[in-house]
């Protein structure tokens, strides 16, 4: 099993270049095998999520193929089966995409119960609840969740909770339903409005994505395209807090920076410099950081999959933060790690109070899932000495080249796969 090693301390100074968004991605590649034309996708993010789900798409029939590391081409038109296999599947939450995508297009769908990062119960009966107001008959059996129907028509649907991946699922499968459906109490995400996008260059009329209301005309079929997923606001994110928790000074490039806004306003709060360009951000830290309180909400709120990160952070800040999760309810995992390196953070219900410390120590510490284990690389970088970090299958799920972008920052990290590894590094490394 491969880890990080990582020698703590040195200050992370220099460009990284953003991939595209994971959570953009996941929704447009399912979304992609609706059209029986070919539909070219760029700025894909070559992270094993993505291509678990690329594998599972070809597995049902669809052609794929790829132009470079970022950009693939897809033909839906081949597609022989609508029943999705868990094996391929298994690993990744977004499977539940396939569910909207085929019962959109082919009004049936078989797919296997989402898996993903363990960071709480995450029910899915929303989404169920929005097919079902468009006609469909849900069921799950053997472990699967499975969705026909005989006539989709639009409706109106009003979600109980603010769900990203419901609003998404309801809109593909609705974009191909006879009539009108609106989606109240959508949720805003970026990715979101990049999903709605990215139906409607394919023919699809979608409305209001970005606002709590969409509202959603169904059209009989669906035309190719090329298609430019947006920027990672959470990849970008977990870089500028790896930058204040080193004291350093980097430049973000191919970021939308109106989508940091929410990271950028912590960042301000305990201290640190943040300067927009048009499609860069660059975040300069010189001192120890101060504290402040975080409550993770729905967007344009602060996002739950930087809570992890900012407490790695806060835990080197000065005072004592107050760090709220809102969204999941088992999303403080990492706490534990983090104790292990030094950190004072107590742990309370939905709660973290962090008593900020002036020095971390390196240890060995697992990853509990994917924005947690980055967390506890930003720790690792700050850290004195060195950090070895097990479990990182976590976060090659959703970081393209972590320890590469990293290395290139100045970082001394290290994927390794042995004991002999390790003490190659630290004695290289000194
Ligand atoms: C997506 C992101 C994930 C992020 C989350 C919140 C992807 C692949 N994953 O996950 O990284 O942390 O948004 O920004 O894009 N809920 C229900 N019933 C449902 C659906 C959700 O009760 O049917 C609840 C969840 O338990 C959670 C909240 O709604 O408390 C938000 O979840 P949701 O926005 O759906 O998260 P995901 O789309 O799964």
């Amino acid at each position: 099993m491969e880890q990080y090693i990582i020698k703590g301390g040195i200050p992370l100074v220099g460009e990284v270049e953003i991939a595209g968004a994971k959570n953009a991605a996941l929704p447009i590649l399912s979304a992609a095998i609706m059209s029986d034309e070919t539909v070219t996708l760029e700025n894909l993010p070559d992270v094993n999520d993505i291509n678990v789900l690329i594998e599972s798409i070809e597995k049902i029939g669809a052609h794929v193929s790829r132009v470079d590391r970022h950009t693939v081409k897809i033909n839906g038109s081949t597609i022989r089966n609508c029943s999705v296999d868990y094996e391929s599947i298994k690993k990744i939450r977004a499977s539940y995409y396939l569910l909207g995508a085929l019962l959109g297009k082919y009004q049936e769908a078989e797919v296997p119960l989402p898996g993903g990062c363990n960071i709480g119960s995450r029910p899915i009966d929303q989404h169920l609840k929005g097919f079902r107001a468009i006609g469909a008959d849900v069921n799950i059996s053997r472990g699967n969740i499975i969705a026909k129907c005989e006539r989709m028509t639009g409706a109106h649907i009003f979600l109980d909770v603010v769900s990203v991946g419901a609003t998404i699922n309801i809109m593909m499968a609705a974009s191909r339903a006879e009539g009108r459906t609106i989606i109240e109490n959508a949720a805003k995400e970026p990715h979101v409005v990049d999903a709605a996008n990215f139906l409607n260059s394919m023919g699809a009329d979608i409305k209001g994505a970005g606002t709590d209301v969409i509202r959603i005309k169904g059209v009989p079929k669906f035309h190719g395209c090329t298609y430019s997923i947006v920027p990672d606001m959470i990849e970008a994110g977990t870089y500028m807090f790896a930058a204040a928790a080193t004291k350093g000074d980097v430049v973000l490039k191919n970021v939308i920076p109106k989508h940091l806004e929410a990271i950028t306003a912590k960042l301000n709060e305990i201290g640190c410099e943040v300067e927009e360009g048009d499609d860069s951000v660059r975040v300069v830290a010189s001192k120890r950081v101060r504290r402040t309180h975080v409550k993770t909400l729905p967007y344009p709120g602060y996002p739950t999959d930087m809570q992890p990160q900012i407490s790695a952070v806060l835990a080197l800040g000065q005072g004592t933060s107050i760090v709220t999760e809102s969204i999941f309810e088992n999303r403080f995992k990492y706490v534990d790690e983090l104790s292990r390196m030094g950190a004072n953070i107590k742990v309370e219900g939905n709660t973290a109070i962090i008593d900020g410390v002036s020095q971390l120590t390196g240890a060995r510490v697992s990853s509990p899932d994917l924005r947690a284990g980055a967390a506890l690389v930003i720790a690792g970088l700050a850290a004195d000495g060195f950090t070895i970090v097990d479990d990182i299958v976590y976060i090659q799920r959703g970081y393209e080249d972590f320890d590469a972008k990293l290395r290139a920052l100045g970082a001394e990290i290290r994927t390794v796969n042995s004991e002999n590894e390790i003490r190659r590094f630290e004695l290289s490394v000194g």
